[in-house]
């Protein structure tokens, strides 16, 4: 790969930390703070990347508080829309590869089946409406890009389902989760590698689902977290069977939730010629990293 010039956006959070590990060793890798570069900024991101000079452009910056969305969508819209449009227009004009990264939240969220990449999208929030308009503006660039559409991200660092699960798992001897919405708890560390081997061989500009193999609602996903846990030593208040089944009606949010984050995975396991692991091998590696 030709890229030594590597731009990191967002690498204070979970993607974006995962981003800058993972391809430290392939060049020059600037992974600029809030203070130092404020996203919000037209002019400011401009002059950045006039500067630096970026041949690989890693966008993981995201306005990503769901629920606020609904009341902040100027702010949302400028990140999740403006700023990709803005980075993938000065990529088409500099040479550069974008890559940049999306949700599940672009589709309507019914049904059963896993989302296709060419499957109608219809977002049922601000959020998702805003990370469609950058999806559409990173598309229609002309530049070289991979968008990874991705769901219910973790990590071992960061504000998370797990690491919420895990602290509330340590107090309470019962917790209500949802058992609605299904979808794969996704690893911040699988989205940097994953996204570092689709660099490294050159996978065609394209969108792209990216999450690990199988399916499970939040509910189950909490008592596998609990399982794992005690598995792996932490000490529990709470058992797995503790946890009680709700529907999302019994937890209402300020945005609408899809109950179908299910993707279709196909596309980008043919592309790099390997299989996804699964969401329990997943949720078993961050548990270990979590314990580190
Ligand atoms: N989290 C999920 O469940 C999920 C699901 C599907 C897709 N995705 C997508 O995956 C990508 C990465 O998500 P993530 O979970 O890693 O996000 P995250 O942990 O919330 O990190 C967001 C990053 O954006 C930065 N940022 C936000 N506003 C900024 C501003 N005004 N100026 C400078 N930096 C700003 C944050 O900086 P600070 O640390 O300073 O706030 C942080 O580094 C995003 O595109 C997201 O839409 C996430």
């Amino acid at each position: 790969m030709a890229s030594n010039r590597i731009l990191v956006l967002g690498g204070t959070g979970q993607v974006g930390f995962e981003l800058v590990r993972a391809f430290s060793l392939l060049g020059d890798v600037r992974a600029p703070s809030r203070i130092e570069l404020d996203l919000t900024s037209e002019l400011a991101v401009s002059n950045f990347l006039d500067q630096f000079q970026p041949s690989l452009i890693l966008n993981a910056a995201a306005y990503t508080a769901v629920d606020k969305a609904e009341s902040e969508p100027v702010l949302a819209d400028r990140l999740n829309h403006l700023l990709p449009a803005q980075l993938s227009n000065w990529s088409a004009k500099h040479s550069a590869k974008l890559v940049h990264y999306s949700s599940d939240y672009v589709y309507p969220g019914n049904g059963r089946h896993a989302w296709i990449e060419t499957d109608l999208t219809a977002p049922c929030n601000e959020y998702g409406r805003t990370k469609l308009k950058g999806d559409q503006a990173v598309e229609s660039s002309g530049c070289m890009y991979l968008i990874f559409r991705t769901s219910w991200v973790y990590s071992a660092r960061g504000h998370n389902f797990m690491k919420t699960m895990l602290a509330l798992g340590k107090e309470r001897t019962s917790l209500k989760v949802v058992n609605d919405q299904v979808g794969a708890p996704t690893p911040a560390r699988l989205i940097a590698l994953v996204t570092l081997q689709a660099c490294l061989k050159s996978v065609t500009s394209g969108t792209y689902h990216l999450a690990p193999r199988g399916e499970v609602s939040w509910h189950g996903f909490a008592q596998a977290i609990f399982k794992f846990a005690a598995v792996a030593g932490i000490n529990l208040a709470i058992t797995p069977d503790a946890v009680e089944p709700i529907p999302s009606s019994d937890y209402p949010t300020p945005a609408q939730r899809p109950q179908n984050s299910r993707l279709n995975l196909t596309q980008l396991e043919s592309a790099l010629n390997c299989e996804l692991p699964s969401w329990q091998s997943q949720l078993q590696l961050t548990i270990e990293e979590y314990l580190l």
